[in-house]
């Protein structure tokens, strides 16, 4: 059987990847980024617990028990020697399958995970970020990590043509999250974000940054907050297992407080980095 690809046509058993892939074809999979500091996981069992309701709401059976994918994802670590700050990125797809919409039967899940250096942001941590406003296209199950990444994509895109580093989605003004991140507002002394519901992923820094302020006594108000309220914002930040807790300090042509990170975030971010290392 031949395929047609972008440059000729290939023998079926010759193509580099597997054409008829589930993860390919639909999107069908869901995946997990988690950050890796001095050879060690961060967060993990919060990706991990994710990972497994992530695949329980799309009825995907991960290849693995629990204690087994811990122990294979510290072995990947320890196989790769892994000592500096790295991410992993591992993915599970409904596996291969002839394409019909519908799931296989008897087909087993594909799955892959590897490592991926990644240094800290800090100079970008330090002097913060500039954003785009971009509105939210995707569907309402975002608590879910599935691979379908498309209106991220092209947000993320988006961003980058306007010299931004992120795009910060809202669905008619109400701000939900960001391309990949999670998005506060800081106001009078109070952090101000969208409540962990199904629209929008449930970042594990997000969790942390809520257990952070419960101890430090700030109000952490799960409010959505709009986009016309961030001229009145004083603060604004981000979260994710890749850019940590990073200052927003424009957003389209709004500068955001004092167009630098302000106290809260600074704040914020010693006590990840404490948290952290
Ligand atoms: N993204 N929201 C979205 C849409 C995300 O894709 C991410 C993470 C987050 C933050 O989640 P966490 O704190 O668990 O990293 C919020 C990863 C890093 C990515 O897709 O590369």
């Amino acid at each position: 059987d031949y395929v047609l690809t972008e440059q000729e046509f290939v023998n079926k058993n010759e193509l580099k990847y597997p054409f008829e892939e589930r993860g390919l074809q639909f999107g069908d999979g869901i995946y997990e980024v988690i950050r890796v500091y001095d050879g060690e996981y961060y967060l993990i069992d919060e990706h991990v617990e994710r990972l497994y309701r992530s695949a329980e709401a799309v009825k995907l059976q991960i290849p693995l028990e629990k204690q087994e994918m811990y122990q294979r994802l510290s072995d990947l670590l320890t196989k790769n020697k892994v000592e500096t700050n790295a991410k992993v990125y591992m993915q599970i797809t409904r596996g291969s399958a002839p394409r019909e919409h519908a799931f296989p039967i008897d087909t087993t899940a594909n799955l892959y995970a590897y490592v991926q250096d990644l240094p800290r942001k800090t100079k970008l941590m330090k002097e913060g970020i500039s954003a785009i406003s971009y509105p939210d296209v995707r569907w309402e199950w975002c608590y879910i990590k599935s691979l379908n990444l498309l209106p991220n994509v092209i947000a993320k895109q988006e961003a980058e043509e306007k010299g931004s580093f992120e795009a910060i989605l809202h669905k008619d003004g109400e701000v939900t999250e960001c391309s990949s991140s999670n998005i506060y507002l800081v106001r009078e002394g109070k952090v101000y974000t969208h409540p962990a519901k199904k629209n929008i992923l449930h970042g594990c820094v997000r969790s942390r940054v809520h257990k952070f302020c419960e101890d430090e006594e700030i109000p952490f108000i799960e409010e959505a907050f709009r986009l016309e309220d961030l001229q009145y914002a004083e603060e604004l930040f981000l979260t994710s297992s890749t850019a940590e807790v990073m200052p927003v300090t424009k957003v389209d042509d709004l500068v955001i407080g004092e167009g630098k990170p302000g106290p809260l975030t600074r704040n914020l971010q010693r006590t990840y980095e404490k948290d952290a290392g």
